[in-house]
């Protein structure tokens, strides 16, 4: 108890796979992903406050590519001003656990805005673990994560932490795997590239409907002209359903240790966030020659993962392509990390919130 106040932190996630099936009646997809959280956490102070209403500010940092600190972006954070309304997941999510009560919201960002990252759904998972302890709520972490699935598809993920599976629209959650406090011997390694510009979820899911109806239009004139045996159609893709289950196998092999997932990683929103941002397949690819295993798309994009053997191997390869075009920013971490969590004070990057 603080009294008062409450500082939590809360990870980002990597998506290492996800499938998708054709938009529902709510205009939502059915989702099978598997979420890792990883290193990297965006910090939440709540204080509560009398005789005015409730004011957020968020603070944006900028990551060094050479694995430094993280620094204040002054540009970036008085950019990101305009979004510091009470639609924010950070505010909802504080005005959700302690509705009239008023409050001063901190939210120190080093997740990219709109990366395929989760960060908002981060700052919402912890704005709830910070609410939760600044007004002594006493919600468990279960009840914390359905209060997290009425925000947003992704905010389970972030307070459960670990490596977790999403199902429905990615929002019933099951952990698969606890997460560490620090990197360890079975942990992986990641170097991420934070693109120039944001990609919208929505965006992205567009245009996955669009290359969608365009194969089963293209499908279904093959099938009209014979091309096609029917067994095709009847055949479960890799006997996973999306939103509904996933695939045995494919379960067992991302519960591995380190690389050893990477056979299993997969991305269904891939293909969409790689036609609306054509030059990142050139980054993924240069990673890939400046030596990571694999490379992908995060969960809408346009953030590339890139899985390497070792820190210093995705040092490297952060090194090597943070000058690339349409790259802001390159940085090294690991997963998978825990979900949110108190913090009983901020770390020595936070400024001050004036
Ligand atoms: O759930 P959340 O508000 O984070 O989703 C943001 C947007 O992403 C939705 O409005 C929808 O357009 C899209 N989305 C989707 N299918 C999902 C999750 C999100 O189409 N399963």
């Amino acid at each position: 108890m603080t009294g008062g106040v409450g500082r939590a932190s809360a990870p980002g996630k990597v998506n290492l796979a996800l499938w998708s099936g054709s938009r529902d009646d709510r205009g939502y997809h059915p989702l099978t992903t598997v979420f890792e959280a990883v290193g990297l956490r965006e910090y939440v102070e709540v204080r509560e406050i009398t005789g005015t209403s409730s004011r957020l500010k968020t603070l944006v940092y900028r990551l060094p590519s050479d694995g430094g600190q993280p620094r204040l972006d002054s540009v970036s954070t008085r950019d990101f001003a305009p979004l510091d309304q009470p639609s924010n997941l950070a505010w909802r999510a504080v005005e959700l656990l302690a509705p009239g009560a008023s409050a001063e919201i901190t939210v120190h960002k080093v997740l990219p805005v709109a990366g395929g990252m989760a960060g908002g759904s981060a700052d919402a998972a912890a704005a709830l673990a910070a609410a939760n302890d600044c007004f002594q709520i006493g919600l468990s972490r279960p009840q914390l994560c359905e209060a997290g699935a009425t925000l947003g598809s992704d905010v389970p993920a972030c307070v459960v932490g670990g490596v977790s599976l999403g199902l429905g629209r990615g929002d019933q959650m099951q952990q698969l795997h606890q997460g560490t406090s620090a990197p360890g011997r079975q942990s992986r390694w990641w170097c991420l590239v934070f693109a120039e510009e944001g990609l919208s979820t929505p965006t992205v899911f567009a245009e996955f409907d669009r290359q969608w109806s365009e194969n089963e239009a293209a499908r279904s004139q093959e099938e009209t002209q014979g091309k096609v045996p029917t067994i095709r159609a009847a055949r479960p893709r890799a006997h996973t359903t999306p939103g509904v289950n996933l695939s045995g196998q494919v379960r067992a092999t991302l519960m591995r240790p380190g690389t050893q997932i990477a056979p299993a990683l997969h991305n269904d929103l891939a293909a969409a966030a790689l036609t609306l941002r054509p030059e990142l397949l050139a980054v993924g690819e240069a990673c890939k020659a400046a030596g990571s295993l694999t490379w992908m798309v995060s969960g809408s994009g346009p953030t590339i993962a890139a899985l390497c053997q070792t820190p210093t191997r995705a040092q490297e390869v952060a090194q090597a392509v943070s000058r690339l075009p349409g790259v802001r920013a390159t940085t090294v971490t690991w997963g998978p990390g825990v979900g949110a969590r108190l913090e009983e004070r901020l770390p020595e990057w936070c400024a001050p919130p004036n």
